[in-house]
């Protein structure tokens, strides 16, 4: 397998890159990408490290190098707010990178399955599909947003709240990837019991979760070792998958059967081809179904956003 990591000497990208070059299965190449001059340092770097599994580095205008035979393409590539960019600038800026790095891998790597981490990624990846599309390639089995992070956030905090061991817990995490579109699905967390205020207040804390790390960072940054797990997490689901092991289930931002938007976050079954198959999410609570409901309006503004942006 060869995964490429688009972005890779930022902070998401470098924390995803480690995880990687110490996780993928013997035998893989993680090749990276970032338009920033320390990339081939950082694949140097990581080349040092002893494990079975080669890096590449490649900086510069062109990825095409590191999306040559690529199986996954995980992006992380963008910019974080600076002094005078309001969220329209760096919306902008993001989309822009998404739409041309999309571009390039209609061309190099049209197969491969790809992981959009480049917020906001419930409109990135409008961006990347209609890309696609307009290429003549796109097949929504091999499309993602990645929003694992919400995933792991859940499984902390309801390990953290009910004093049990949080790589035990699964909660199945439905919408899209920021805000009150991120809704946790707390009545299936298998054996906890949550009363009304718990899950009020933890649904609200896991939307937020973002700016906990922000404040906490003092204006150094946002979530980005989390972010790197998380994403290590899902793209070695997806190797696992591809290799054709069974049973891999994971909650991805997808094009799906469409019955609430056209993209939604929700429990995949991966396979040999990207989305095996769509799972349902089984009976919302009374609190979930009119947390959905709320939602929608917002989360189809945001496609909509990425489809106009596409064209
Ligand atoms: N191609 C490749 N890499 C790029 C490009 C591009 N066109 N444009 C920017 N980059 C690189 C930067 O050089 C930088 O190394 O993307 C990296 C981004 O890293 P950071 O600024 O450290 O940001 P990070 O915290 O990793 O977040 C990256 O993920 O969560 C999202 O909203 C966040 O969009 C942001 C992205």
């Amino acid at each position: 397998m060869k995964v490429a990591v688009i972005g890779a000497a930022g902070g998401i990208g470098q924390a995803l890159a480690l995880l990687l070059k110490n996780n993928l299965p013997a035998g893989s190449d993680l090749a990276l990408y970032d338009i920033a001059p320390v990339t081939p340092g950082v694949a140097a770097d990581l080349g040092h490290i002893p494990t079975p599994v080669t890096v590449s580095g490649f900086s510069g205008e062109d990825p095409t190098p590191a999306l040559v035979d690529a199986d996954v393409v995980l992006i992380s590539a963008g910019v974080a707010r600076k002094p005078g960019m309001d969220r329209e600038d760096l919306f902008n800026v993001n989309a822009g990178i998404v739409k041309s790095l999309a571009e390039k891998i209609a061309v190099v790597c049209p197969t491969a399955c790809v992981g959009i981490i480049t917020n906001p990624v419930n409109t990135t990846v409008a961006i990347a599909a209609d890309v696609l599309k307009k290429a003549g390639v796109y097949d929504k089995r091999r499309l993602f947003g990645v929003t694992t992070l919400d995933v792991i956030r859940s499984e902390t905090f309801v390990g953290q709240l009910k004093g049990l061991d949080p790589t035990k817990i699964n909660v199945p995490v439905i919408g899209g990837h920021s805000g009150v579109t991120i809704l946790p699905l707390l009545s299936q967390v298998e054996g906890v019991e949550f009363s009304s205020e718990e899950v009020s207040w933890l649904t609200i804390r896991i939307q937020d979760a973002g700016t906990e790390v922000v404040e906490a960072k003092a204006g150094g940054g946002s979530a980005t070792l989390s972010m790197g797990q998380a994403a290590c997490r899902f793209g070695l689901s997806l190797v696992r998958a591809l290799q054709g092991e069974a049973n891999i289930v994971e909650c991805a931002y997808v094009e799906g059967r469409g019955e609430h938007t056209r993209f939604f976050a929700q429990p995949v079954k991966l396979g040999k081809e990207g989305v095996e198959e769509i799972l349902g999410y089984g009976e919302l609570s009374d609190f979930e179904r009119s947390s959905l409901d709320g939602m929608l309006e917002t989360l189809s503004n945001d496609i909509s956003k990425g489809e106009a942006f596409a064209k």
